[in-house]
């Protein structure tokens, strides 16, 4: 029922940045996942890239030790031979090694894709010398991983340097959310259904929340986040591409252009954010873990560890609805939701004895990927007619039963696409640089205003401000819970 593997065209793919993080935890071991599924062809290669001397065994011993590390069940001789597929060029991206091998390494008939799992300074670099020492021609694809720019003014002028050398169809902007599972099945729920359309606006819909939870903190990352931010780090991109998929309107096609077009409309129709509607918060230190200032080096750092928003969108279908984004490091739990808050029966017949009760329709991306509508129905028993709300639970695991243990994850998948071509889950240009217009005058108001983020305790749903946000409108956060 879930894996209908196609698989690919042989390809080439380079990882600049093969020895990285990234290229480790993700990259490496979602390819052979996807290598075990079928879905990357025997005559595939990869090879690494990166300045670090090494010959092509020790890079194989080092992708094996990833791999053995993020795919436990794994089969040995499945391993060896994906394990044989990799290759390896010590190249610089910014001086002049490794090029010439790189362009003698690429075959003829192949699909070439070039991921550049570097620090984003050298995107520029590696573009102009992909395109220079003649390694990437017009059929080859980039894969550019975030950040995109840090405003609308660095992220236009990346554009600019991608665009000198490769055209906008070459170009796979990623952000890992949109190759979530439940991400896409958004798009199939709201647009396969005939049931949720009709309601999916604002006479319907009360309100709208997004979060996106996270436990760890910025510890190992500081020097990176401190500059960025929860603002820059998650909601301009993150938090943004699901408020467009969850608001925009249906495309012609489900075709990457016709679904980018919708999106892009969204985040155009996005209003300015007032100062009030914006929460800010930085994690105090608990008992084990450090303060976000402690953890960053920087004790006078005013840099968001969480951020909660009240946004809105100026157009026919959401006029008057708003949406609440909220996103945080060091909070309760670990979790991904949406949730779809309808509005009250316009009238209850069952008197205030019933109640208060509102349909949600809750979508999880993770864990336990699945979606919930709470409905309301009659409390069992005698007595009375007592309302009661109870969910309609669909858990990937459990409807999918052992099969959902075979779905790519968002890595695996938007790779695969890049190897295909399809350009629908990742982010156009003109995408991005309408999220960092939107976004930047919300971070230049608050360093104007010499704002402070508000401290908030480690494990917590982050600072009461953030409540307040919603209390004040009558409305609650949705619980944060694993
Ligand atoms: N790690 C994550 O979870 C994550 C999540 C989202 C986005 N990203 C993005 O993904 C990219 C990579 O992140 P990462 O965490 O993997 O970084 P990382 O661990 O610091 O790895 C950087 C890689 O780049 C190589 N490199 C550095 N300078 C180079 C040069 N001049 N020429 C060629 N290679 C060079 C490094 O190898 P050598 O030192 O041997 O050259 C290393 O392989 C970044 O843009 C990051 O923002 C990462």
């Amino acid at each position: 029922m879930v894996s209908r593997v196609i698989p690919v065209e042989p390809f080439d793919l380079v990882i600049f940045g093969g020895t990285g993080d990234l290229a480790r935890r993700k990259i490496l071991p979602g390819l052979f996942r996807r290598f075990v599924a079928g879905q990357m062809p025997r005559e595939a290669r990869v090879v690494g890239a990166a300045r670090s001397e090494l010959d092509v065994g020790a890079f194989q011993a080092m992708a094996r030790e990833a791999v053995e590390e993020e795919v436990p069940r794994r089969d040995g001789a499945e391993l060896d031979a994906f394990i044989e597929r990799l290759g390896y060029v010590q190249i610089d991206a910014t001086g002049e090694q490794g090029w010439s091998e790189l362009a003698f390494r690429m075959r003829e008939g192949v699909v070439r894709a070039f991921y550049f799992s570097v620090a984003p300074g050298l995107f520029g670099a590696l573009a102009e010398r992909l395109h220079g020492h003649g390694v990437a021609g017009p059929d080859a694809r980039i894969v550019v991983e975030k950040p995109f720019g840090r405003d609308l003014a660095s992220a236009r002028a990346l554009n600019a340097t991608l665009a000198e050398h490769f055209s906008e169809g070459q170009i796979y902007r990623i952000d890992h959310y949109l190759g979530k599972e439940t991400v896409q099945n958004l798009m199939a729920v709201r647009f396969g259904n005939m049931l949720f359309e009709p309601l999916w606006n604002a006479q319907y819909v009360d309100h709208i929340q997004i979060t996106v939870a996270e436990t760890v903190g910025v510890a190992g990352r500081g020097a990176y986040y401190d500059q960025a931010g929860a603002m820059r780090d998650m909601v301009q991109n993150h938090l943004m591409q699901l408020l467009c998929l969850i608001a925009m309107e249906p495309p012609a096609r489900f075709e990457p252009d016709a679904v980018r077009d919708e999106k892009l409309k969204v985040i155009r129709s996005l209003d300015p954010v007032e100062p009030y509607h914006i929460v800010r918060g930085q994690y105090d230190r608990s008992e084990e873990c450090p303060s976000y200032r402690a953890d960053v080096d920087g004790l006078r750092s005013r840099t968001e560890s969480f951020a909660a928003l009240k946004v809105h969108i100026s157009n026919w279908r959401w006029a008057g609805t708003p949406f609440y984004l909220r996103t945080g490091k060091r909070l309760k739990a670990r979790t991904s939701e949406i949730a779809v808050v309808f509005k009250d029966a316009p009238h209850s017949i069952f008197g205030v004895e019933g109640g208060r009760h509102r349909n949600v329709l809750s979508i999880r991306l993770q864990p336990n990927e699945g979606m919930t509508l709470h409905v309301t129905i009659k409390e069992p028993g005698p007595g009375g007619m007592r309302l009661v709300d109870v969910p309609l639970d669909m858990s990937f695991a459990e409807a999918l039963g052992p099969e959902a243990e075979d779905i790519p994850d968002a890595y695996e998948r938007l790779i695969m696409d890049v190897i295909r071509g399809n350009q629908t889950l990742f982010m156009r240009g003109d995408e991005v640089e309408a999220a960092w217009a939107w976004t930047d005058p919300l971070i230049a108001g608050w360093e104007a205003r010499g704002d402070v983020p508000k401290p908030y305790e480690q494990g917590s749903a982050g600072p009461e401000d953030a409540a307040v946000l919603m209390y004040r409108e009558g409305r609650k956060w949705r619980e944060i819970k694993a």
